[in-house]
């Protein structure tokens, strides 16, 4: 009897928390007359699923990540798939961590509103060309795409918002920073607004052969889609734009208050980035990349350079209480949106509180939550990566 009993429980352990909200895309056909479109030319899209009770004039934004193209070829390589075309996206997205629908896993925000924007530009949400490109049919419009859904979730009801979040991850994370003060000015007067911002903050380094590889990279980004005149004024009238999609160049001057997550080995930055494309021929990173545990003393020595390279680069956040960080020391990329990360028994713990209770508490300004990991490995709360299930959009 007991043995059912137990057995049956533990059925439904495994059922809850394997169990998924699937939310279903809305197509932004109208956005089309406005030149908001996709790399493809297709319509932009979204998925929200509707508050309810409390949260129902409260909001939260997540703008998708998925990297980006610098130039014609590899825009091109996307135009076929989910980050270049609303007509190749899944009809269905699963909603998990921050976007759960389930108090159990989600304490704070699941009775929000919240909304999942997908990544289909290449530009972080920054591009705008007018002309569409004549041999390959592409366009760059990111910006035109964040405009024309935030004009649509306002009229959906977030014009009403007593507080909302936009937030993102990776070049989703990126693009929240680039658009913060946007979003702050979209909302009533009287609404709490703030940004959070999920492994967002690339930043300015060399890569392993010493080139400024992502300086490059980020300069290609912003040329092809047009994205100068997007980015904050504050830094492009100091610096060349390319430098201005760089949060540590701009963080300073946004007056939305912010909050950062991010792994101070961030494994895609560490990935691509770090160890940039083409600089590690004979593959001496390979096992190192995949897994910090694997990282020769060389390599963890490296590793340690970019973690004091990060929180330098962390200093231009400044000082105003209102800029929050969660920065912790976990080899992982993407972690609100991932359950095992962002709350549960096991989860990361940063100062004893989950990444959960940490966002929590920002947003509701009970604790102005600031705090920094110790070096790897000394926190032994990680979550190791091959306990995340990898299918989810990042
Ligand atoms: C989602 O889409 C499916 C299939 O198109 C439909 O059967 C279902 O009712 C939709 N769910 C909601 C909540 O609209
Ligand atoms: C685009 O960038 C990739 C990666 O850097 C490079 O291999 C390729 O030659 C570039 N293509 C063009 C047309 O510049
Ligand atoms: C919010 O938008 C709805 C739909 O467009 C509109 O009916 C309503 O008047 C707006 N409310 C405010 C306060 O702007
Ligand atoms: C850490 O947090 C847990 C759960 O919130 C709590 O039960 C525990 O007492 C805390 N430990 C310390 C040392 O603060």
């Amino acid at each position: 009897m007991v043995t059912r009993f137990l057995l049956f429980f533990v059925c439904l352990l495994i059922f809850v928390t394997t169990e998924s909200l699937l939310v279903n895309i809305t197509i932004l056909e109208s956005a089309v007359a406005k030149g908001a479109v996709c790399l493809d030319g297709t319509p932009p899209a979204y998925h929200l699923d509707r508050g309810s009770g409390p949260g129902v004039n409260n909001w939260v934004i997540s703008l998708e990540g998925g990297g980006w193209c610098q130039n014609v070829t590899l825009c091109l390589t996307r135009k076929n798939t989910r980050l270049g075309s609303s007509a190749k996206m899944d009809h269905q997205l699963p909603f998990s961590g921050m976007m759960s629908n389930d108090p159990n896993f989600n304490p704070e925000f699941y009775n929000w509103n919240r909304v999942s924007v997908r990544y289909c530009d290449g530009g972080s949400f920054t591009g705008d060309v007018e002309a569409i490109d004549p041999g390959t049919g592409l366009h760059y419009r990111g910006a035109r795409i964040f405009k024309a859904i935030m004009e649509e979730l306002l009229a959906q009801g977030m014009n009403t918002s007593q507080n909302a979040i936009l937030s993102g991850c990776s070049a989703g994370g990126l693009a929240t920073i680039l658009h913060c003060d946007n979003f702050g000015t979209l909302l009533p007067n009287n609404a709490k607004v703030k940004c959070f911002s999920d492994a967002g903050y690339f930043i300015h380094l060399n890569d392993i052969s010493g080139q400024p590889y992502i300086e490059h990279y980020f300069n290609d980004v912003v040329t092809l889609h047009g994205s100068a005149k997007n980015l904050p004024p504050s830094c492009t009238s100091k610096l060349k734009p390319g430098l201005c999609f760089f949060p540590e160049n701009v963080a300073q001057q946004i007056k939305t208050p912010l909050f950062i997550i991010n792994a101070a080995y961030d494994h895609w930055q560490v990935r691509n980035i770090l160890v940039a494309p083409g600089t590690d021929p004979k593959g001496a990173w390979k096992s190192c990349k995949s897994n910090i545990k694997n990282c020769t003393p060389y390599q963890l020595t490296v590793l340690q350079g970019l973690r004091e390279d990060f929180l330098k680069a962390l200093e231009g956040l400044g000082r105003s209480s209102t800029r929050g960080y969660y920065i912790n020391s976990c080899f992982s990329h993407c972690q609100s949106q991932q359950q095992a990360y962002w709350f549960g028994l096991n989860s990361p713990r940063l100062f004893n509180k989950t990444i959960a209770e940490a966002v929590r508490d920002w947003f509701l300004e009970t604790d102005q939550y600031r705090h920094i990991d110790c070096p790897y490995p000394c926190d032994k709360t990680c979550v190791d990566a091959t306990d995340i299930i990898t299918s989810q959009h990042i």
